[in-house]
């Protein structure tokens, strides 16, 4: 239990900002030391300064590669029942919820192609730095890895009792978003809870990356609340968190 994690997301999204300092700062040191005119010493000053406050963002609220917690409490109430993670990655939402719930089982589901390498690199199989971070959260014994596709998900008719999704749907072009929640709908028992999570450009990510978020597919809750309306979903709650939009559906 608690052993390392690695959830396996670049270096830069947590520790990039730090270069930005590093070199604005010693260019500042050698403009004092040089006597250099005002307008550059203010603005590698306001470079500093923000290059810093991003650091903190990205490594303490972000915080993409450290251990996620539910966005919220609604989520699997009854606490125990077997969950679907779509599009598990390295495990980060899927250890979110079984140490959240500890009497639950779950299916983490990936299709560890490109996607996955380009979030995460080349390396160890994927099903193994999977199971290297379920081992290090004691929860390996709960979950079973499986391979496929959300668009088209490899189980009978309701399944589960609760599906969970984070930072993966979004990945999809709008007829994969209609055809995973399709898929959702269909593998989900009635009355089974759907947590959707998406990467949401709020002022957290706006702040500490501006410009270069050039992720796609951040879309607002109204859009998702007719994506999900649209697959058959009724949606009970939706809310924020830093750099993330989060939606709890129900199947009626
Ligand atoms: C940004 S990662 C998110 C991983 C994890 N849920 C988390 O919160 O850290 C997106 C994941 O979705 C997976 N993915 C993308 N398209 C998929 C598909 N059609 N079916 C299953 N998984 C998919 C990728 O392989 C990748 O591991």
């Amino acid at each position: 239990m608690n052993g390392h994690f690695d959830f396996g997301y670049p270096w830069w999204l947590s520790y990039g900002h730090l270069t930005v300092f590093a070199f604005a700062a010693a260019l500042w040191l050698l403009g004092s030391a040089r006597h250099w005119s005002r307008a550059p010493m203010v603005l590698l000053g306001a470079i500093v300064l923000w290059s810093t406050a991003a650091f903190f963002v990205t490594r303490f609220v972000l915080d993409v590669n450290g251990r996620a917690s539910l966005p919220t409490e609604s989520f699997l109430r009854s606490g125990s029942g077997r969950v679907l993670d779509m599009g598990a990655g390295t495990g980060r939402s899927s250890i979110m919820v079984l140490e959240a719930r500890p009497q639950t089982t779950l299916v983490a589901l990936d299709l560890f192609g490109d996607s996955y390498e380009q979030h995460f690199g080349r390396g160890a199989t994927p099903q193994e730095r999977l199971l290297a971070n379920l081992k290090a959260a004691g929860v390996e014994q709960r979950t079973t890895i499986q391979a496929g596709d959300m668009r088209q998900l490899p189980f009978e008719p309701a399944a589960f009792d609760a599906i969970v999704s984070s930072y993966a749907v979004d990945h999809l072009n709008r007829a994969g978003v209609e055809r995973s929640l399709a898929e959702a709908a269909r593998v989900l028992k009635p009355g089974g809870e759907f947590l959707l999570m998406v990467i949401a450009k709020d002022p957290w990510l706006q702040f500490t990356f501006g410009p270069l978020l050039l992720h796609a597919g951040t879309r607002g809750p109204e859009w998702w609340t007719s994506r999900l309306q649209e697959a058959g979903f009724q949606v009970v709650d939706h809310g924020m968190r830093p750099g993330t939009l989060y939606l709890l559906a129900r199947r009626p």
